[in-house]
């Protein structure tokens, strides 16, 4: 019996030589989840194409489903610090997401972040392969839980083994906390321990990514 045809073209267009910027118009018209209809646009990685990290969160967010761009929203600004506090230039780093649509429930007039299932990370994992095989980078830092599973399995723990230099098909994976888990935190000594531990990780990264 003949295979249904693969709902995620990204695999296919890889093989043919697309480019990230050919992938990413491919996107914009994906129909391999059902997410696409109530988000306002694909978000698409984006930076270094030469990069030799390449940074993994989970989904977009509010504000970035509206510009179209990954971590430009609060979990972005801590990010940007959190960079910068690790000492890495921005331009050293691809930044991307598991999921390119933003998954959300309404609540009043806000649109609230909803974690994405099992089916939606399935279906969008091609997107990700395909920027893994352009980009090539030396290092995979995955933020929180769903993009560290994603790539590890589910029985990956990131409170407890993060910061670990995991070999993962001949890249090396750093699993690091997700940046609104910094916004979310209840006290300000918890916000503090949690940046430290994300600077942290992302200071590894950065020295095993500079060899
Ligand atoms: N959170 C993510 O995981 N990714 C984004 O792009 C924004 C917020």
């Amino acid at each position: 019996m003949a295979k249904d045809p693969d709902p995620n073209p990204a695999t296919e267009l890889l093989a043919t030589g697309a480019s990230l910027d050919e992938l990413h118009l491919a996107a914009e018209s994906c129909t391999a989840c059902e997410l696409y209809r109530e988000a306002t646009q694909v978000v698409f990685g984006s930076g270094s194409t030469r990069a030799h990290l390449m940074l993994v969160g989970e989904q977009p967010g509010d504000v970035e489903d509206r510009e179209g761009e990954p971590f430009v929203g609060p979990a972005g600004t801590v990010l940007d610090e959190s960079l910068a506090g690790a000492g890495i230039p921005l331009d050293d780093v691809y930044l991307t997401n598991v999921v390119k649509h933003f998954r959300w429930e309404p609540r009043g007039k806000r649109r609230l972040h909803k974690t994405p299932a099992t089916r939606h990370v399935r279906a969008c994992l091609p997107w990700l392969e395909a920027e893994l095989s352009i980009v090539d980078p030396l290092v995979i830092v995955c933020l929180g839980a769903i993009a560290s599973q994603a790539l590890l399995g589910r029985s990956f723990r990131v409170m407890r083994q993060r910061g670990q230099a995991i070999d993962w098909g001949g890249r090396t994976v750093v699993a690091t906390i997700h940046p609104s888990a910094v916004l979310r935190a209840s006290d300000p000594e918890e916000r503090d321990r949690l940046r430290a531990a994300l600077i942290e990780d992302l200071s590894t990264a950065a020295r095993l990514a500079a060899g």
